[in-house]
């Protein structure tokens, strides 16, 4: 039976970009390197040596891109200023041509009343700053602050809605423990130094934004949350659970929203990184007065305990240091079966809702933006020239579904941003992934709407759907 879903008067509809993945324009205008730049540009570190100094050349394409947003009917945008653009050398000097790029981008958007959602950092640390340690030192987090200033005195009077940092766990730990992702460091004392480093820049640069921006803004950071579960019922795993849920959600959500962190990471965490790097007030910073949360989510994570051998329980050190995976002792079981995207992403909406009632449940009633959700498919043009991605269409019916039951069951979302408005680079794994609600042929930059996005404006205009 079908039956109609209605979301809020004034639930704000976003599409979201990232500056790497797609402006192009790699060393335009004086434009800086960031370590997306230089490891992307390492032989063997991104999936098809792919890199992003084209992209989907945005920086040159933009009036055309926001022109998309209001054909499509998107009344915001979710995107990244990229830090070495406006401060090449990641401090001091301002390069005013790169910073002209956002302002041209905003009155753009606001020329056609939509509205900008500004993420302040998306990865893209100015090479110059990782060249002084990056992260790991704690003084990128005061030169963070220092940049926030100068992006949120340009476009303050013009954008409400500003997010800290995308995602600091990834930063952090698939940037720092794992290697996988620009530093490329492997080294968990430095990944856990910097995971501190990015939530006192939060908390730093979210006090910045609230002085300096306009009396309207509101600012929040946008954390990559999952419902965690242990795969079986055994004592081991449900604590492996409990432990990966600590370090993944609760290291960053707790800090944000309460001033502290969990517990039972913290000795431990202490001990692997030296001890020295949390000082005496930096908890009270890191909780800054937020706006709101902004919860990234794209799938559950389901996990049991690594075999014993293989798990160090974080009590001592090694010498030469500890493996990421040793140290969590976690290993992560996707279930098999349900369906997955082309990245291999289980697809559980049910975990979005889960998720929304939880922080209330542990936090309270904070404001929540839904800051990214999305899925890659293996999309292609057919012969009439058409992009169809129904899987894409359930996958966002679905997902929005289950937002709307968190909402119905009393939690605050405030909007929904959909990742991504374009296909484009999708870090280490390239331009292999499409994420888009609109196909992008590279070699041309020819924009195609798929049928996701036509889906989406009806929602949209309606502010809701049916649900058959
Ligand atoms: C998130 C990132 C975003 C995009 C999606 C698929 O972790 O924030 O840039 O890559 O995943």
């Amino acid at each position: 039976m079908s039956s109609r879903i209605m979301f809020p008067e004034g639930f704000l509809w976003a599409v979201g970009t990232a500056a790497y993945q797609v402006e192009g324009a790699a060393d335009a205008d004086g434009k800086g390197l960031s370590i997306w730049d230089t490891f992307s540009h390492l032989p063997g570190t991104v999936f098809h040596d792919d890199n992003g100094d084209i992209a989907c050349d945005q920086y040159h394409c933009i009036a055309a891109d926001v022109e998309l947003m209001v054909e499509l009917g998107f009344p915001a945008y979710r995107f990244s200023v990229s830090w070495p653009r406006v401060q090449p050398d990641g401090s001091g000097r301002v390069n005013e041509v790169g910073l002209d790029y956002y302002r041209r981008l905003v009155d753009l958007l606001s020329a056609r009343s939509i509205e900008a959602m500004v993420t302040l950092y998306h990865w893209d640390l100015p090479q110059a700053l990782q060249d002084r340690g990056g992260w790991v030192n704690r003084d990128t987090a005061y030169r963070f602050a220092e940049y926030a200033r100068i992006v949120a005195s340009a476009l303050g009077d013009r954008v409400t809605l500003w997010t800290t940092l995308n995602e600091p766990w990834v930063s952090a730990f698939e940037g720092h423990a794992k290697g996988r992702l620009a530093p490329g460091i492997r080294d968990l004392g430095a990944s856990v130094r910097a995971a501190h480093h990015l939530l006192l820049g939060h908390g730093l640069a979210a006090r910045v934004v609230a002085d300096v921006a306009g009396a309207s803004s509101r600012v929040g950071i946008s954390l990559n949350l999952a419902p965690v579960s242990p795969a079986t019922g055994r004592a081991e795993d449900v604590a492996a659970a409990t432990r990966f849920d600590a370090h993944l959600n609760r290291w960053f959500l707790d800090p944000v929203l309460r001033g502290s962190y969990p517990e039972e990471l913290l000795d431990e965490s202490l001990l692997l990184a030296g001890g020295d790097f949390l000082r005496e007030g930096d908890l009270a910073t890191i909780r800054a007065e937020i706006d709101f949360l902004g919860a990234n989510y794209y799938e559950p994570r389901r996990v049991v305990a690594a075999p014993a051998g293989e798990r160090s329980g974080g009590a001592s050190v090694p010498q030469g240091g500890l493996a990421y995976d040793r140290w969590l002792g976690v290993v992560d079981v996707r279930r098999e079966d349900l369906a997955r995207t082309s990245k291999g992403w289980v697809i559980y909406p049910a975990g979005l809702t889960e998720l929304l009632l939880r922080i209330r449940e542990d936090y309270g009633d904070v404001p929540i933006y839904v800051t990214e959700n999305g899925a890659a498919f293996a999309d292609y043009v057919d012969p009439a020239g058409r992009v169809k991605d129904p899987e894409r269409v359930e996958f966002l019916r679905d997902h929005f579904a289950a937002a709307h039951a968190a909402i119905v069951q009393g939690v605050d979302v405030r909007g929904y941003s959909v990742w991504s408005l374009l296909d484009n680079y999708e870090w280490a794994d390239g331009y292999s992934q499409r994420f888009g609600i609109v196909f992008v042929d590279y070699r041309t930059q020819e924009r195609i709407p798929k049928t996701s996005a036509y889906w989406l404006k009806d929602v949209i205009a309606a502010n809701g759907f049916d649900t058959d």
